[in-house]
C-alpha cells in the first residue's frame, strides 16, 4: 500500500535524531520502521551475498529530501550523499518552487536499447534493409527470450541498424525493449545475446558485442516549474540565475560544473534508492552531448514574474530486481512511494531541477561558500566530524 505523507515538514531538520525517526516511523510498515529504528545500514551477512571480497560495509548518512511537490502530489526523497549541502539546498529550493504549485512532469516508457555490434560485414550498405525485412522475426527471437517481461506487459517494440563504417563493414543494430518497472540491463543484456545468431545469418559479418547502451533515450524524464522572483530573493537575483543558466548553454566548462550541480541530487536519490547510479551518470552526460555539443540539462528563463525552469535527461530505474530488495533500498522505496518506474523518474528530474535552483541561486547571490560554511558550523555545533 502507498502512503502519500506531506513533505512540508517545518522545522524537522532542527528536531532530535530520534524525533525524526518516530516522525518517519510512525507512518511506515514494522519492517521499515524497525530498520528505521535500528539506524539503518546494511549488514555484513546481505553485503556479503551482493559483492566479492567483503570485508565491512561502507556507511553513508541517509537524509530526507523536503518541500518536494511533482504533479500535485508530495513525496519525501530518500537522499544518501556525504557532501553536506546537498540534501539542505535540495529541499529549500523545493519549498520555493512549492509557492508557485510545484513541479509537473513527465516520463516516457521504459524503452532500453540493445545493441548488436557487427564488423566485416560484407556489403553494409544493404543490411539495414535486410535487418528491417527481418524485423518481425527478430522481435519474437528477442520477446522469446525474456517471457516474464512479456507477461507483465514489456518486450521489443523496434529494431534498427545504424552503419558505423561502410568500407570496414562496421554497423550496430539496435532494439528497443519496454523493461516495464526494471531497470533492465539484464533483461537487455539477454536480448541483444539471443538476437546476434540471427542477424548475423541475415547479413554476414560477426557478432562481438553485445550489451545494451547506457544512453538510454528513449527513457527520458521531464520536469518543469515556475518561481516568483520574489521567492528567489528579487529580480536581481533572478536575472542572475537566467545568466548563469546562459553561461552554461555558453561554455561546456560550466555546463560540466551545472550538470554536476544537477546531478547532487539526483545521484543521491539514485543512491538511497539502491539505483546503478554509474548506469544514470554515464546516460546524463551522454545526453547531454548528444547533439555534439556538451549542454546544460537543466535551464533557467526569465518570465515577467519570474523564473521558468525545464530539465530533461534519460532516467533508467528500477523498482524491481537489482537490489530492490535490500533491506534499506525497501524502505527508501517505501518512503518515496511511487507506483511506477515513470512516476519514479519524473520525481527525480525534478530533484535534480531543485538542486540546480538552489545552486544557481546562491551562486548568483551570496556565492556557494557562505551557505557551506553554515551547515559546516551547524555541523560542527552539532559534535559532527
Ligand atoms: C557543488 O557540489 C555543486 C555546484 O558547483 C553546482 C554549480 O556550480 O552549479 C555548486
Amino acid at each position: 500500500m502507498i502512503v502519500v505523507r506531506s513533505s512540508r515538514l517545518a522545522g524537522f531538520y532542527a528536531r532530535p535524531l530520534a524525533d525524526r525517526v518516530a516522525h518517519v516511523a510512525a507512518t511506515a510498515t514494522a519492517p521499515t520502521a524497525a530498520w528505521l529504528s535500528a539506524g539503518g545500514g546494511l549488514d555484513v551477512g546481505t553485503a556479503d551475498r551482493m559483492s566479492e571480497n567483503v570485508i565491512a560495509t561502507a556507511g553513508l548518512p541517509l537524509a530526507l529530501g523536503l518541500n518536494l511537490r511533482v504533479n500535485q502530489q508530495d513525496y519525501l526523497v530518500p537522499m544518501a550523499v556525504e557532501e553536506p549541502s546537498v540534501v539542505a539546498a535540495a529541499s529549500a529550493a523545493a519549498r520555493l518552487v512549492r509557492l508557485g504549485g510545484g513541479f509537473t512532469g513527465d516520463a516516457d516508457a521504459s524503452i532500453m536499447t540493445a545493441q548488436i555490434h557487427v564488423d566485416g560485414c560484407p556489403d553494409a550498405q544493404a543490411a539495414p534493409a535486410i535487418i528491417a525485412a527481418i524485423e518481425p522475426a527478430l522481435l519474437a527471437a528477442a520477446d522469446a527470450a525474456i517471457p516474464r517481461m512479456c507477461a507483465r506487459g514489456g518486450g521489443a517494440r523496434a529494431v534498427r541498424t545504424r552503419v558505423l563504417d561502410a568500407a570496414e563493414g562496421a554497423l550496430v543494430v539496435e532494439v528497443d525493449v519496454d523493461v516495464g518497472d526494471a531497470m533492465g540491463a539484464n533483461l537487455i543484456d539477454t536480448v541483444a545475446e539471443a538476437v546476434a545468431p540471427q542477424v548475423i545469418a541475415a547479413i554476414g559479418g560477426s557478432a562481438l558485442l553485445r550489451i545494451l547502451t547506457n544512453l538510454a533515450l528513449g527513457r527520458r524524464a521531464r520536469a518543469r516549474c515556475e518561481v516568483s522572483a520574489d521567492a528567489v530573493g528579487g529580480d536581481a537575483i533572478a536575472d542572475g540565475i537566467a545568466r548563469a543558466s546562459r553561461f552554461a548553454e555558453l561554455d561546456v566548462a560550466r555546463a560540466v560544473t551545472h550538470n554536476k550541480g544537477v546531478m547532487n541530487g539526483v545521484d543521491a536519490v539514485a543512491v538511497a534508492l539502491g539505483q546503478d547510479w554509474r548506469a544514470i551518470e554515464a546516460g546524463a552526460h551522454g545526453f547531454a552531448a548528444h547533439d555534439g555539443r556538451y549542454r546544460p540539462l537543466a535551464t533557467w528563463q526569465r518570465t515577467p514574474t519570474g523564473l521558468r525552469g525545464a530539465i530533461e535527461l534519460p532516467l533508467a530505474l528500477g523498482l524491481v530486481g537489482g537490489c530492490t530488495a535490500a533491506p534499506g533500498v525497501r524502505a527508501a522505496l517505501e518512503l518515496i512511494a511511487v507506483g511506477s518506474t515513470q512516476e519514479l523518474a519524473v520525481v527525480v528530474a525534478a530533484v535534480g531541477l531543485a538542486s540546480n535552483l538552489a545552486a544557481l541561486r546562491a551562486l548568483a547571490s551570496e556565492g556557494i561558500q557562505r551557505g557551506h560554511m553554515r551547515l559546516h558550523a551547524r555541523r560542527l555545533a552539532g559534535g559532527a566530524p
